[in-house]
């Protein structure tokens, strides 16, 4: 019996917190699209706690995939979609991706946990540009994960977390919530709603348009 299950601890311990912002975020039927998947968890998760919502996991790791569907074919999700190879630093994710049958949809958020960190920085900017194209007016980019802030990490952990991803590769590492925000601004986003998570993460929800637009 093959089972591709992939289990990532932190992803267990963080899902919670992240799916109260989730839930203070989108309608019933919201359709969300998820941007580095990793083990599927969270997709499961949250697919679980929100029924009327739509989450189309992606990853661009064909093992990581394999696990998202694992999950959703173990949780027995309705509304859990078949995970795609969307990669980051694609030009355009609006290409030939997108294998289900809702085509191109207008997304009402795009999630990404804890990848910009763990790419370089150019995966950031093709999250920033693809999301911006993907996301229907008043949606919301919600990046999850450590973040410096005026050029000083949050806590020692995220010091010594922001060391070992420079040495693991020097592209890496923990990024300016200032620096994202400029990036995110320069494709059309308000200023982000900055929510405080536990082990010293944040939250950014990223409006795309102007700040007022329902
Ligand atoms: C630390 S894991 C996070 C997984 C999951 N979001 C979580 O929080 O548990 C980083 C993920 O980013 C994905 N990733 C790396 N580079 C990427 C890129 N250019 N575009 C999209 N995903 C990428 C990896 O395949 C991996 O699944």
């Amino acid at each position: 019996m093959n089972d591709a299950r992939m289990f990532a601890p932190a992803a267990q311990r963080n899902r919670d917190a992240i799916l109260q912002v989730l839930r203070g975020l989108l309608a019933p039927d919201a359709f969300v699209l998820e941007i580095a998947s990793g083990s599927g968890e969270h997709a499961a998760h949250f697919a679980a706690a929100l029924p009327d919502c739509i989450f189309q996991p992606s990853d661009p790791d064909p093992a990581r995939r394999a696990s998202i569907d694992a999950w959703a074919a173990a949780s027995g999700l309705a509304n859990m979609l078949p995970a795609l190879a969307l990669d980051a630093l694609a030009d355009d994710w609006a290409a030939d991706d997108w294998a289900v049958p809702l085509a191109m949809p207008a997304a009402d958020a795009v999630l990404c946990l804890n990848m910009i960190h763990i790419a370089p920085w150019a995966a950031a900017v093709g999250l920033v540009r693809n999301a911006a194209r993907t996301l229907r007016h008043g949606g919301t980019l919600f990046l999850y994960g450590p973040f410096k802030r005026g050029d000083a990490h949050t806590a020692p952990s995220n010091a010594a977390f922001d060391r070992d991803l420079r040495e693991r590769n020097p592209g890496w590492g923990i990024r300016e919530l200032e620096a994202v925000t400029a990036l995110a601004a320069g494709a059309g986003f308000a200023m982000p709603e900055i929510v405080e998570m536990p082990a010293n993460n944040l939250s950014l929800l990223f409006r795309k348009g102007p700040a007022t637009q329902a």
